[in-house]
């Protein structure tokens, strides 16, 4: 297979599995086939989407350097936007649900429960991440936009606190992400990529990278 075939089956697999947890839930709830509590379903499977497809977006650079195959690299901006999909939309059902749309409901939730506090700081984090997730963007910010997007981490690590702060009893999901990020955060700081002899002279800044991927 050549690579462009294998770039185009790789994202249609991707386009497949991000939209598959979406139709589900959308498809359940109007035809009533949610369980009995399907606002509490549809904040978790959104919550938790966001949280895979956040993940896997930070394993794309890593798996780059290791592999050396760089068109991998087209994959990262689809999965940060699924993600920011997922993570807005539960925060629609929670602020639709949960706080019947009042900002002052709102604003008590985020002030009294720490994971909310956790949840919302990792979206607004997110937020700008998927704005300047554009072609002019890239070109504008030149470096500062790999340096603007290494807060995809902090959006991780503040979604990973969210989950620890929100389980009542069994950590060991948010443990398994915790793990994860830890790994994928190691793998990008500069003292370990110093160790394994720094960036590859042939390797691309993440601003390059992904002025080229989109
Ligand atoms: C916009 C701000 C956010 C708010 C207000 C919020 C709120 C919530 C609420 C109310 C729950 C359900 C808690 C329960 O039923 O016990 C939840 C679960 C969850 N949220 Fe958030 N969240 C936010 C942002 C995020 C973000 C950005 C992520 C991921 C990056 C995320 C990941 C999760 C996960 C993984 C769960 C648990 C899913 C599960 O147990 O299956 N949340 N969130």
């Amino acid at each position: 297979m050549n690579q462009k075939r294998a770039v185009l089956s790789l994202k249609v697999a991707l386009w497949v599995c991000a939209l598959a947890p979406g139709a589900y839930l959308v498809s359940g709830f109007f035809t009533g086939s949610l369980g009995v509590n399907p606002v509490e379903k549809l904040t978790l499977w959104t919550g938790m989407t966001a949280l895979i497809l956040l993940t896997v977006s930070l394993a794309v650079t890593p798996v780059r350097r290791l592999t050396g195959w760089n068109p991998v690299i087209r994959l990262r901006r689809p999965l940060g936007l699924f993600a920011f999909f997922y993570a807005s939309a539960h925060f629609v059902i929670w602020f639709a649900f949960y706080n019947v749309l009042d900002f002052g409901y709102m604003w008590d939730d985020i002030m009294e429960r720490r994971f909310v506090t956790a949840g919302m700081a990792a979206f607004i984090v997110m937020v700008p991440l998927a704005a300047t997730s554009t072609q002019w963007a890239i070109r504008k910010l030149k470096k500062r936009w790999g340096i603007l997007h290494r807060g995809a981490y902090v959006a991780g690590i503040l979604g990973v606190v969210h989950y620890f702060w929100l389980v009542k009893a069994d950590t060991r999901l948010p443990w398994v992400f915790a793990l994860i990020l830890a790994v994928l955060l190691a793998f990008r700081l500069p003292a370990l990529r110093s160790k394994r002899g720094g960036r590859p002279r042939a390797s691309k800044s993440d601003a390059e990278s992904a002025a080229q991927a989109n």
